[in-house]
């Protein structure tokens, strides 16, 4: 699987900020939370990643290739959620600061671990982002009904994250090559540490972006989205399995081939090309 960048553009509503998800505005808000952490999240990722390859440490020529595509399409989702993510401080809740937050918590996290430590934060996070992205596709009722634009930015990253899936854990399998155990323990310590990182800034962040907007008491809204996220479609409880699976020693992110995805994502991608807007 060779990824390809493609330089694409959503034009999201900005009107649409709270409203665009079919289940209410309390899910709106969860997805927009998610957004918040792309822009910094992924410009970490870049820079773990070329790293490695800057060092020499990929010879392969087509893992080099596809080294370049990753960083690519991480630029692309990266620019493309930061536009996201203005829209959403302007519907009054403060994304910009808590991006902020997010950059200074992995700038520390720059500071204090070692590169193969953040290598390994990178092809955690990487795999929490390829399974949130399988769940999405393989659910289409997670955005049936949601505004078109939304729905096309969340698929467009949903499909591309499916691409280059392997693409940083490739890295780390050369780093590691002669160190399995070593790196089997580095994979263990750092999912759990971006797990916990993770969850603790997200919720926090999305109980007070709901506030933020009015929603706090509004019960309903709430259920709705808890049953969203953990009963039906149940996002979060399909997660699960697919989460777990990369505890086992010897995981490959492509042991869960679902390429078939990909089919759709020249249609999508001819549809909101940014040079034909
Ligand atoms: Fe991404
Ligand atoms: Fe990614």
């Amino acid at each position: 699987m060779m990824p390809i960048r493609r330089d694409l553009s959503f034009e999201l509503p900005s009107d649409k900020m709270l409203s665009w998800h079919p289940a209410g505005p309390h899910m709106a808000h969860f997805y927009n939370t998610l957004s918040i952490f792309f822009p910094v999240g992924e410009r970490f990722f870049i820079d773990s990643v070329r790293h490695y390859r800057d060092q020499g440490m990929v010879k392969d020529e087509r893992l080099l290739q596809a080294v370049r595509a990753f960083i690519g399409q991480e630029a692309m989702h990266g620019r493309e959620h930061e536009a996201y993510n203005a829209a959403y401080t302007e519907a009054g809740v403060p994304a910009d600061r808590m991006e902020k937050l997010v950059d200074i918590i992995l700038r520390g996290v720059q500071r204090i671990f070692p590169r193969s430590y953040q290598l390994g934060g990178t092809i955690a996070l990487e795999h929490f982002t390829a399974t949130l992205a399988h769940v999405l596709l393989d659910t289409p009722e997670m955005l049936d009904g949601a505004d078109p634009h939304f729905e096309a930015i969340w698929r467009w990253h949903a499909l591309e994250e499916t691409e280059h899936k392997a693409v940083a854990y490739d890295v780390f399998r050369e780093v590691y090559k002669d160190k399995k155990l070593r790196g089997y323990a580095n994979r263990v310590v750092t999912m759990f540490l971006a797990t916990v990182i993770f969850w603790s800034l997200c919720y926090p962040f999305y109980i007070y972006n709901v506030a933020r907007t009015g929603g706090l008491f509004k019960l309903k809204g709430w259920w709705t989205a808890a049953r969203y996220q953990f009963l039906k479609p149940g996002a979060l409880r399909r997660m699960l399995p697919l989460y777990l699976d990369y505890f086992r020693p010897g995981f490959h992110p492509w042991d869960h081939d679902n390429r078939h995805f990909l089919e759709g994502v020249e249609a999508l991608a001819e549809q909101y090309n940014r040079k034909a807007a």
